[in-house]
């Protein structure tokens, strides 16, 4: 399975995706990271694994479709048959994100479909909620809101703060997002119009 990545951080989450590979664990080939950051540190992170890279700046473009066009025609050039949001900091135009129905999937920190978009570690203890967590889904045009494919959660303790809820959450991402990645390699999860796995409908 060819997987190309986008992220417009620090890329932990891609570091994560690669040491599954380097372990053995997840048997894909990267073909492209893309940032709409130069400065990401998920394109060094690319860089010294040997993966092809893509900078494209958004500010060359005279709109967020055009810049989305040429960034997604370039992932359709890679070969790319998986497209992993990783920490990708931008909203997709809608339309692009219709031609890659099935075969983009996205991490979330939360529980979705609690706390879409952003500041959700924040809005989690506001909320004083018991639990947090990460989700994976499929990439629809409705920000954070396509099928749920899978979710880790942790424990909310009084002592929480916002940034201890994200390094820990994010602990469970780097375990997470290679468990899916690596069902979607194997065919256990799949996508016929809708989530299937190991045949069955995904709620
Ligand atoms: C993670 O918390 C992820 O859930 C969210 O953005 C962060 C990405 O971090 N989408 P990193 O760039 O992968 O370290």
């Amino acid at each position: 399975l060819k997987v190309a990545v986008l992220a417009s951080g620090r890329g932990s989450n891609l570091a994560s995706l690669i040491a599954a590979r380097d372990a053995g664990t997840l048997p894909v080939e990267f073909v492209l990271v893309g940032s709409d950051k130069a400065s990401a540190g998920a394109l060094r992170l690319a860089e010294s694994a040997g993966i092809p890279t893509l900078a494209l700046n958004p500010k060359s473009y005279p709109d967020r479709p055009s810049f989305d066009r040429a960034l997604f025609d370039r992932i359709a050039a890679s070969g790319a048959g998986l497209l992993v949001l990783a920490g990708f900091m931008r909203v997709i135009d809608a339309a692009v994100v219709a031609e890659w129905e099935g075969r983009a999937i996205n991490i979330h920190p939360s529980l979705l479909p609690k706390y879409p978009g952003l500041h959700t570690h924040r809005r989690c203890l506001e909320a004083g909620d018991a639990e947090h967590g990460a989700s994976v889904h499929y990439v629809t045009a409705e920000l954070d809101g396509g099928p749920v494919v899978a979710q880790a959660r942790i424990p909310v303790g009084a002592a929480d703060t916002e940034a201890t809820l994200a390094e820990r959450l994010l602990a469970e991402e780097h375990k997470l997002l290679p468990a899916v990645v690596g069902a979607i390699a194997s065919g256990r999860l799949r996508w016929s119009g809708k989530a299937m796995f190991d045949g069955r409908p995904l709620a």
